[in-house]
């Protein structure tokens, strides 16, 4: 009897996300393939496949977090090495997905380069596309190769259920993001609160109104993006003019993290700040884990918070830091995981 030949998975890490994908590819029981990754002199990137990849069905994990245009074009490459080199299937997991935030034509004479970059990675070779929180759901469409759409919303709900915080408004700081945070808000069984977000200049936030009822409410902040951390300021200003309770937690899936935004967040406003592992956290960021937030001068109606953090919820179900908080995560993050391994 001839039994059709299932291809093997090899799964490979670009240069952007090892961490997360060798805890991948422990979740799964396999070694990362080998892959050589290297710059010639002049700066142009230089990757070779170090075992054979014909007929397989390979992964490959590179979240096209800063550096951007970097991260991307090494991800391109080495898509078009594995087509070039016989891989069966190729599936690129990319669990930020960067420029979505360019998806649509704003003003005129706009690209859409989230469009553009699907075309890219298409034509590179991609047979699959696995991404996390897509900025906008309307970017799967940008593919003409199947997209499976994953979430963290589980894992982030799970960790603020487990919080147990009383007069809870769940808040979106922008109308986009409403869909998400209603699920939050179910989980909680929780209000909903709106911010109104305009950009009055290229990268600036302004939250002109606020819907819903915050006054001594505890609120919980998602936004699927952090970058500068300007939307974020905007919405916690907000929620205090309109007298929320100054102890708020913020949560995101994707912690970009630009430019200051560390310092922007380290507010005696925010207790914490809880992200996921799509793309890692930079080493500033990191170090402010280790150690308590800058403490801010305690002033009227601002209580002193002696220790604040960021807590990190691995997408990969596998422990990072040895927060207890995340070994009980575990579970349900690995959850995401099984369901980003039964497409295989
Ligand atoms: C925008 O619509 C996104 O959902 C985020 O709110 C935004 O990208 C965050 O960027 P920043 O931290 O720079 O304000």
């Amino acid at each position: 009897m001839h039994l059709p030949r299932t291809p093997s998975l090899k799964l490979f890490a670009g240069t952007a996300h090892a961490e997360l994908a060798s805890a991948v590819a422990d979740h799964l029981g396999i070694a990362l393939g080998g892959l050589q990754i290297t710059r010639f002199a002049d700066g142009e990137l230089y990757v070779k496949f170090e075992e054979s990849v014909r007929g397989t069905d390979a992964f490959v994990l590179q979240p096209t977090c800063p550096p951007i245009d970097a991260n991307l074009l090494e991800l391109l490459v080495l898509v078009d090495a594995l087509r070039r080199a016989s891989a069966d299937r190729i599936t690129c997991v990319l669990p930020y997905y960067g420029y979505a935030r360019q998806e649509k034509k704003a003003a005129p004479r706009e690209p859409i380069t989230a469009k553009l970059i699907a075309n890219l990675i298409a034509t590179a070779g991609a047979s699959r596309i696995v991404a996390i929180d897509l900025h906008a759901e309307a970017i799967q469409g940008f593919f003409d190769i199947p997209v499976d759409h994953l979430t963290s919303i589980q894992i982030i709900g799970d960790s603020l259920v487990a919080k147990n915080l009383r007069d809870v408004v769940v808040v979106s700081p922008d109308e986009g993001r409403v869909k998400t945070v209603r699920k939050i808000a179910g989980r909680l069984n929780a209000p909903l609160a709106v911010g109104y977000k305009v950009h009055p200049d290229h990268g600036v936030s302004d939250i002109t109104h606020l819907a819903g009822d915050v006054r001594g409410k505890t609120c919980i902040v998602y936004d699927d993006i952090i970058s500068t951390g300007g939307s974020i300021n905007e919405i916690i200003d907000a929620l205090l003019e309109n007298g929320a309770r100054p102890e708020i937690t913020v949560a995101c899936t994707h912690p970009v993290l630009a430019g200051r935004a560390v310092e922007r967040l380290s507010r005696p406003e925010i207790k914490e700040l809880i992200v996921t592992d799509t793309i890692p956290l930079r080493r500033k960021a990191q170090r402010q884990n280790h150690r308590p937030f800058r403490r801010p001068p305690v002033r009227r109606g601002h209580p002193a918070h002696p220790r604040r953090r960021i807590r990190f919820f691995p997408i990969s179900g596998v422990s990072r830091h040895s927060y207890p908080v995340e070994t009980t995560r575990a579970e349900s993050a690995s959850g995401t995981l099984r369901r980003m391994s039964s497409i295989t």
